[in-house]
């Protein structure tokens, strides 16, 4: 997404801190899923092969990157920042298998792989889907995630309401219906909201659950997790307009094609690329109160606008 024009060094700056950190993050994602998606010896190993497929090598591991940004801010172990990365990275890959489905948006290709249904079965991708989900919990709730039970109920009950019909489901079901009515830019507002911006705002939440911070002393955090989601997906919206297929590793041009509203749709792409560059700097104005343990979280919010995949 060009065309901010904005103090290049900066961005520069700010895109390697991103990519070295995304890097080492995405080894450790990767190197988790391998450990504990073991293939049996038995009938379900085809459901094992196909949640390989989906969750090891590609995606650019943001929501785990935005945990250890997060987890920057308090002493955090890198451990229990990872393995809650990893289960938000288990709810988004399940979300990702069943939104490709046929009966969703029906797509062939994702991050530069054959869709799960594609390189399986449609039966296989809705099992795959759902044994993701629930590893996602089985995770979370495991103590070597974090030591205070309370802490653990807390990460299992936000990780809950943000991926379900208050969260990424609701957003999918508003997102359907936005194919056959036309929604203003509140509702489109809320739509964005939930199927994307919950699960993103769980990943800096999940940080102040395990730092235990006061509901009071979350204010900043919620408004940078805010911003920075919807500034997301007007960016994946704005790439499925004008992005570059091949980068995606997915197909582009979907929405218009499906009639679908978004905030592109409603405002154009100039002005849908003003509003995610506003949200961005308002996101960073939140984190004004902290200093360099900020840093991440203030490149990762250049980087969500700036991405061309
Ligand atoms: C794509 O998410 C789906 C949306 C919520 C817009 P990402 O752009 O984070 O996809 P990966 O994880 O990099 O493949
Ligand atoms: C999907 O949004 C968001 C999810 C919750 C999976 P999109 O349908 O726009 O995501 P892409 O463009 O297929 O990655
Ligand atoms: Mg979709
Ligand atoms: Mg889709
Ligand atoms: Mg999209």
């Amino acid at each position: 997404m060009n065309g901010g024009g904005m103090n290049e060094g900066r961005s520069a700056s700010a895109a390697s801190l991103v990519a070295s950190r995304a890097a080492s993050v995405a080894q450790d994602i990767d190197a988790a899923f391998d450990r504990l998606l073991a293939v049996p010896d038995d009938a379900r190993a085809r459901l094992y092969d196909a949640m390989r497929h989906a969750a090891i090598g590609g995606g650019k591991r943001l929501r785990p990157l935005l945990v250890q940004a997060a987890c920057d801010l308090f002493n955090i172990s890198r451990d229990s920042a990872l393995r809650v990365g990893l289960a938000i990275e288990c709810i988004h890959v399940y979300s990702l298998i069943h939104d490709d489905l046929p009966a969703m948006d029906n797509d062939d290709m994702r991050r530069g792989k054959p869709t799960v249904h594609k390189a399986y079965d449609e039966a296989t991708a809705i099992l795959a889907g759902d044994c993701l989900h629930d590893l996602a919990f089985e995770i979370l709730a495991d103590e070597q995630t974090h030591p205070d039970p309370f802490v653990r109920i807390d990460l299992v009950r936000a990780l809950a309401l943000s991926s379900g019909p208050a969260g990424m489901a609701g957003g999918q079901m508003m997102d359907l219906e936005a194919e056959k009515t036309r929604f203003d830019l509140a509702t489109v507002t809320r739509l964005q909201n939930l199927k994307t911006g919950a699960l993103i705002a769980f990943c800096v939440e999940a940080a102040a659950i395990m730092a235990r911070l006061p509901h009071e002393a979350r204010t900043g955090l919620h408004g940078y997790a805010r911003d920075i989601g919807l500034a997301f997906q007007i960016a994946d919206d704005l790439l499925d307009v004008e992005g570059d297929a091949a980068l995606a590793g997915k197909a582009l041009g979907k929405d218009a094609a499906a009639g679908k509203e978004t905030f592109v749709s409603l405002l154009g792409v100039e002005r849908a690329r003003e509003q995610a560059h506003m949200l961005v700097e308002q996101a960073k104005a939140h984190l004004r109160g902290s200093g360099a343990e900020a840093d991440l979280l203030r490149a990762i919010a250049d980087y969500i606008v700036e991405r061309d995949r």
